[in-house]
């Protein structure tokens, strides 16, 4: 018993005298094995923004988590993750998000924060499509993963990872020739013009080493998705986690599906 109180002794005593340098690299060491990056992505309130924070927090990363109510947020803050105010349609809050996260570095953006006008009514057709949707589905959609990412841009180039990433969630229903698929009017097309600007700013960034893609994620049971979603947001966000991570800057400018597999736009 002595013998272990000296052994405790001893080690408590050599502890406080580490040198500070010493010491000061083991913790940063212990944060860096426990903080693989940092990965910020909008809507993640709920649905597969969500599941993807899950994912992305179980292993290792820091998630910053956007909600355009952070005070309804009790799932995502759950998760451990730092929960940010943002609604993509409105510039002052992009502005009052990037001020917030002046000087933080940012390893990968997901742009997944996304909307569809028309649940309410069924899908939607050349029938019953407004105006209305059309222009709020491009503003969030399309207009959105623009101004973010542009507004985020410092914070990506501050990010130590060989490869920056920027993940813009898009859609099957963005692929242009879909044979027999009928056309949700006002929301496809905003992920048509998501996969272009996609390809614009993979060539854009492409010289700050970072990839950009497109990523498709299936047919889930979300509120978007629907209770006839085909898939578990927990699942396919799972492998979807696994693509982001896996990604190199040869991929820039693709455009995948959820398990990585190669889409056609
Ligand atoms: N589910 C599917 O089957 C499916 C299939 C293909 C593609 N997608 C795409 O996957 C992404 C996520 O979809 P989901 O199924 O998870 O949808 P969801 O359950 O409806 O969640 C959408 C998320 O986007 C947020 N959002 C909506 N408008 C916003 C705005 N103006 N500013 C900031 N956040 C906003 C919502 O916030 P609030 O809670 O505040 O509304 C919510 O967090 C979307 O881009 C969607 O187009 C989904």
């Amino acid at each position: 018993m002595y013998k272990n109180i000296i052994i405790k002794l001893i080690f408590t005593f050599s502890l406080l005298n580490m040198p500070a340098a010493y010491s000061n690299e083991a913790n940063k060491q212990v944060r860096q094995n426990q903080n693989k990056g940092t990965v910020l992505i909008t809507g993640a309130n709920r649905g597969l923004g969500l599941a993807l924070s899950k994912h992305f927090i179980a292993d290792g990363y820091h998630v910053i988590g956007t909600a355009r109510k952070p005070q309804r947020a009790a799932e995502l803050k759950n998760t451990g993750a730092q929960v940010e105010q943002l609604d993509v349609v409105d510039d002052d809050s992009i502005a009052a998000l990037a001020q917030s996260l002046k000087g933080v570095p940012i390893d990968i953006l997901v742009n997944n924060a996304g909307y569809i006008a028309s649940l309410d009514r069924g899908l939607e057709s050349f029938k019953n499509t407004s105006r209305k949707d059309f222009l709020y589905t491009y503003n969030v959609n399309v207009i959105g993963p623009v101004m973010v990412t542009r507004a985020l841009l410092p914070n990506l180039l501050l990010a130590k990872s060989d490869v920056k990433k920027v993940v813009n969630i898009s859609s099957h229903g963005g692929i242009v020739d879909r044979p027999n698929v009928p056309g949700i009017y006002s929301y496809d097309p905003t992920k048509t013009a998501l996969n272009k600007i996609t390809v614009d700013l993979s060539k854009d960034l492409k010289a700050y080493q970072i990839a950009v893609i497109a990523l498709a994620p299936g047919h889930n049971k979300t509120r978007m998705g629907g209770e006839s979603g085909k898939l578990q947001p927990d699942f396919s966000m799972g492998k979807a986690h696994k693509v982001i991570t896996g990604l190199s800057l040869e991929d820039t400018g693709s455009f995948v599906g959820y398990s990585g597999f190669s889409i056609k736009w």
